[in-house]
C-alpha cells in the first residue's frame, strides 16, 4: 500500500487573502495596527501551530497583545487531551462574553483540537453566539481566507474535517523565544491508543521531508538558537510517509552534523518503536541532548495491552537498560495514566515499582479521563474518582522520593545550562541542563539564552540550586 504524503505549498490565494487583511484593518484601524491575544493551551504542537498562526496574522498587518481588552483579535487554540483541559477553556470561553459586550467589534475565534470534535464545535455555536470563527486542527493552510471571511463578511464561520492525510508547508512562522524553539518534523499519529483523542484529531501520521527540517534546522541555529526541540506525536516512527523514508534516528544525526553551539531535543517517542539505533545516536551526538523522554503509560501488561500500546514491560526495560548502558548519566522522563479502565491496585503497583526501577528524573502523571470517541470511553470503570486519586497521590509520593535522590546524586557535580530567564519570586535566574532538569542559580540577566557552567550546590525534589562557575 503507498502511504506517501507529499506536502503541498501554502497557496497564494492565501497570501492574497493576508494582504487584502491588511489593506482593510489599515482602514478601520485609521492607521493604526491592529492587535491580536493568543493563548495557546495543551501541548508544544499547539504552541508551534499558534506559532504559524502568529505568522500569517503578523503578514495581515497585526501586532499582538497581552491584554485581551485591547485587542481585535482574540484566538484559543484549544486542547482536547482530557476533560480539565476542555473545562478550563469553555469557562474561559464563556468570560470572553464580557469583553465582547464592551467591544463589540473584536472578533473572538477558537481552533485546535477540541474544534476538530464535532460535539464540542455544536456546543460553541449553540451556547457562545459571541464566538464569530471556529476552526480546527487541518485548516491552518487556509486561516487567512477563513479570517477574512469572518471579518469582512460579519458572518460567523465554522470549519472542521478537513482532510486530516494533507501536509502543508511554506508557513511564515512567528517563533515566540529567541533561543529555545520548537521545530515540527510531523503530524498526526496512527496509533489509536484506546485512551487517546489526539488521532480523531489530528489527523493521519504525516512527515516533512528531511531537506525542510534540515533547512529550518540551519536557519534556527544560525539565528541563535540554542535548545531546539523537534517535535512529533511519535517521533520514532518518523519518515515513513515520504517517498524515500528516513529514520528518526537518521534525521537526528543529520542535524546534530550541522555547527553550532546548541542542543537538540525531540519529544515524544512511543517505546514501540524506539530503536537501538536511536540510543546510539543520542549517545554518539554532539548537540544531542542526553534525555529520553518515553512515555510507558502503565507498568502493567495487563493494562498496557488494554491501552493498545503494543509493547510489553520487559520490552520497555529492555530499552531503558540499553539506554542507560549507553548514555552516559541519561536523564529519562515519561508519561503515566493512573485509572485506566479496568486497572486494579495491583496493575497499579506494576506502575510504582517499575518507577521505582527505573528511577525516572521526572514525570508527567494523569488520572485517565474519558474521550468521546475513543474505545476505552466505552469500557467498564468501576474504580471510584475517590480511589484513583489516592493511587495518584501515592504515585506521586514515590516519584518525589525518587527524583530527591536522583538530584541529589547531582549535588557537587559541575553541569553545563542553559540559562532560560528570571524567577519571579526571588530574582533568581532559571538554567536548565541537558538533561532537562531545572537549576536555580545566582547572577545577571545579561546571562539569559547563554550557555554557563554550573556547580550543582544542592537538590529540592526535582529542582537543583547552582552557582556559576
Ligand atoms: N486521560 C489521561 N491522560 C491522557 N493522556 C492522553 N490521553 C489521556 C486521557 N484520555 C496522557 C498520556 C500522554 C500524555 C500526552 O497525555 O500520558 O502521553
Ligand atoms: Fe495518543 Fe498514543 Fe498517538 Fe501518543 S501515540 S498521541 S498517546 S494515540
Amino acid at each position: 500500500m503507498d502511504n506517501t504524503i507529499k506536502a503541498e505549498l501554502l497557496s497564494e490565494k492565501q497570501s492574497e487573502y493576508m494582504s487584502l487583511i491588511a489593506e482593510i484593518m489599515e482602514i478601520r484601524k485609521r492607521g493604526e495596527k491592529p492587535l491580536a491575544f493568543i493563548r495557546t493551551y495543551g501541548c508544544q504542537q499547539n504552541v508551534a501551530d499558534s506559532e504559524k498562526i502568529k505568522g500569517m496574522l503578523a503578514r495581515s498587518g497585526f501586532d499582538f497583545t497581552d491584554t485581551p481588552d485591547d485587542a481585535d483579535f482574540i484566538l484559543f487554540n484549544t486542547c482536547a487531551v482530557r476533560e480539565h483541559a476542555e473545562d478550563r477553556v469553555f469557562g474561559n470561553v464563556g468570560a470572553l462574553k464580557n469583553i465582547k459586550r464592551r467591544h463589540p467589534q473584536i472578533l473572538i475565534a477558537l481552533c485546535g483540537c477540541m474544534m476538530e470534535q464535532e460535539h464540542v464545535a455544536n456546543r460553541i455555536y449553540n451556547s457562545f453566539p459571541f464566538v464569530g470563527l471556529v476552526f480546527g486542527t487541518h485548516s491552518l493552510h487556509h486561516f487567512p481566507e477563513l479570517l477574512y471571511s469572518a471579518l469582512v463578511d460579519g458572518r460567523r464561520v465554522f470549519e472542521r474535517g478537513n482532510d486530516d492525510k494533507k501536509l502543508y508547508e511554506g508557513f511564515p512562522v512567528r517563533r515566540d523565544g529567541s533561543f529555545k524553539g520548537w521545530l515540527p518534523i510531523m503530524y498526526g499519529c496512527n496509533n489509536f491508543c484506546t485512551y487517546c483523542i489526539v488521532p480523531y484529531v489530528r489527523g493521519r501520521e504525516r512527515s516533512r521531508e528531511k531537506d525542510v527540517i534540515l533547512s529550518e534546522a540551519r536557519q534556527m541555529i544560525k539565528g541563535g538558537f540554542k535548545d531546539i526541540t523537534l517535535l512529533g506525536q511519535n517521533v520514532n516512527s518518523y519518515g515513513k510517509t515520504l517517498e524515500d523514508p528516513v529514520t528518526f534516528a537518521e534525521l537526528i544525526r543529520e542535524i546534530d552534523s550541522i555547527d553550532g553551539d546548541y542542543w537538540l531535543r525531540f519529544m515524544t517517542s512511543h517505546p514501540k518503536d524506539c530503536s537501538r539505533e536511536l540510543i546510539d545516536a543520542i549517545a554518539g551526538g554532539k548537540h544531542i541532548s542526553k534525555h529520553l523522554h518515553l512515555p510507558f503509560q502503565s507498568g502493567s501488561d495487563r493494562i498496557l495491552k488494554a491501552m493498545n500500546r503494543h509493547y510489553d514491560r520487559k520490552k520497555y526495560l529492555d530499552i531503558i537498560s540499553y539506554a542507560k548502558e549507553r548514555i552516559d548519566d541519561v536523564s529519562l522522563t515519561s508519561d503515566i495514566i493512573v485509572g485506566f479502565p479496568g486497572e486494579t491496585y495491583e496493575d497499579f503497583k506494576q506502575t510504582l515499582s517499575l518507577i521505582r526501577e527505573v528511577e525516572f528524573t521526572s514525570l508527567f502523571t494523569f488520572i485517565y479521563s474519558p474521550r468521546k470517541g475513543t474505545p476505552a470511553a466505552e469500557y467498564d470503570d468501576p474504580i471510584s474518582a475517590e480511589e484513583k486519586g489516592k493511587w495518584f497521590k501515592e504515585l506521586l509520593d514515590v516519584q518525589e522520593e525518587i527524583a530527591a535522590k536522583r538530584c541529589s546524586s547531582m549535588v557537587g557535580k559541575t553541569e553545563r545550562v542553559l540559562i532560560e530567564g528570571v524567577k519571579e519570586k526571588t530574582g533568581e535566574l532559571n538554567a536548565r541542563t541537558s538533561g532537562n532538569i531545572i537549576v536555580e542559580l545566582d547572577g545577571g540577566q545579561d546571562l539569559i539564552g547563554t550557555f554557563q557552567k554550573a556547580k550543582i550546590t544542592k537538590a529540592r525534589n526535582w529542582i537543583l540550586k547552582g552557582e556559576l562557575v
